[in-house]
């Protein structure tokens, strides 16, 4: 049976038209080797929407995603667009969306390949063998508490404000999504939080114990600090399974974990949202890494991270998890040939651009399956 899925496609800014080039080019054989065939779409988001209608995320943009089985999203950002109302900022393109389509529960996954082991600034016994899941809540938090805002006060000077709101309820729904990822895991949570001294935080881990007693008590929890699980990351990040957080600390935390593995430009994501009538999950894939101006259009960027982006889709949307497979397989047997992207390039590596990356993934599926 052929399974048609509607992809909307959302390269962005800076890196991410060339990135995602790449990992299109994956899509051809997937439905060649599938029960898959896809409609794509493709459209504007972030500064390449503010070039061309004045916004980050038109209502047609937010219609076609709504629509969309998945939605790939590139990145998005950049200093040309610095000086635009923070309303319409580049970056509401993606958190606008993750608004709209409900997409909660943003799973970042940070696996250290053997042979990019030197590639991190860590020592190669601190990181062989890292496979941990940062699940970030991506749809509250100071990221769209009000009151926010800058306001002038009587004596002419400003005041900046941003506020952290979690409800219980949004605490529950984020937890369990931990604990039904850690039961396919190593069956341990690791719940973080800045209870000594935000009251938000002093919630986040009541209700997260009070689930964990109710419902999952099969999984190991513990609770941690977010300063001490930022230090935890780098002095010990084997002891890690999964990793809940809210929307700012998983922000922070990942790009952290993004290192451990070598590079931001290894680290995919999924963000997934409520199951719909139609029974689909509305869910955007991304890399957690940026639209990095500075190297856009060089043939520098990693493009990794975007292939493996589109390897969650085909697992978590899609249900291909041996294509999903074989493509993250391509992606390491690649590297153990020894190829680099610039970020990720050491002694006695080869160094390879965007596209020729690309392309070796592409030639390794098609030889090896
Ligand atoms: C991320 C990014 C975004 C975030 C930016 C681009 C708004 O850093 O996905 O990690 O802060 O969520
Ligand atoms: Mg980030």
């Amino acid at each position: 049976m052929t399974k048609e899925k509607n992809i909307l496609i959302l390269p962005g800014d800076g890196i991410g038209p060339e990135i995602m080039e790449q990992a299109v080019k994956m899509l051809e054989w997937v439905e060649e080797n599938s029960a898959l065939t896809f409609n794509i779409d493709h459209d504007v988001v972030g500064g390449a929407s503010i070039d061309k209608h004045g916004i980050p995320l038109t209502k047609g943009v937010i219609e076609k995603a709504k629509k969309a089985d998945a939605v790939l999203f590139g990145a998005v950002g950049g200093p040309k667009w610095s000086n635009v109302d923070f309303n319409n900022r580049p970056e509401i393109g993606i958190i606008g969306l993750r608004k709209e389509l409900g997409l909660f529960a943003n799973l970042r996954s940070a696996i250290v390949f053997d042979s990019l082991i030197q590639a991190s600034s860590l020592k190669p016994e601190i990181i062989k063998g890292l496979d941990l899941m940062i699940v970030r809540e991506s749809t509250g938090g100071v990221y769209f508490g009000s009151p926010r805002g800058i306001e002038t006060l009587p004596d002419g000077t400003r005041k900046g404000i941003n506020t952290e709101v979690y409800t219980s309820k949004e605490i529950e729904r984020i937890a369990r999504v931990a604990f039904e990822l850690a039961r396919q895991r190593q069956n341990r949570v690791c719940s973080v939080d800045k209870c000594n001294v935000m009251e938000s935080g002093l919630l986040w881990k009541d209700v997260v114990t009070e689930i964990h007693q109710k419902e999952y008590s099969d999984v190991e929890l513990s609770h941690m600090l977010a300063d001490n699980c930022a230090m935890q990351l780098v002095r010990q990040p084997l002891q890690f399974d999964v990793i809940l957080t809210s929307n700012l600390f998983g922000d922070i935390l990942s790009d952290l974990a993004a290192m451990l593995t070598g590079s931001l430009g290894m680290l995919p994501s999924a963000t997934l949202g409520v199951k719909q009538s139609n029974d689909v999950i509305p869910a955007l894939y991304e890399p957690i890494h940026g639209s990095a101006p500075d190297i856009a259009g060089q043939g520098k960027a990693n493009p990794l991270a975007q292939i493996l982006s589109l390897a969650m889709m085909l697992k978590y949307s899609f249900n291909e998890r041996q294509i999903s497979e074989k493509i993250v397989n391509a992606c390491k047997s690649v590297l153990d040939q020894n190829y680099r992207t610039l970020d990720v390039m050491s002694k006695g590596m080869k160094e390879v651009n965007t596209q020729q990356m690309g392309q070796f993934i592409l030639d390794q599926l098609k030889n090896v399956n």
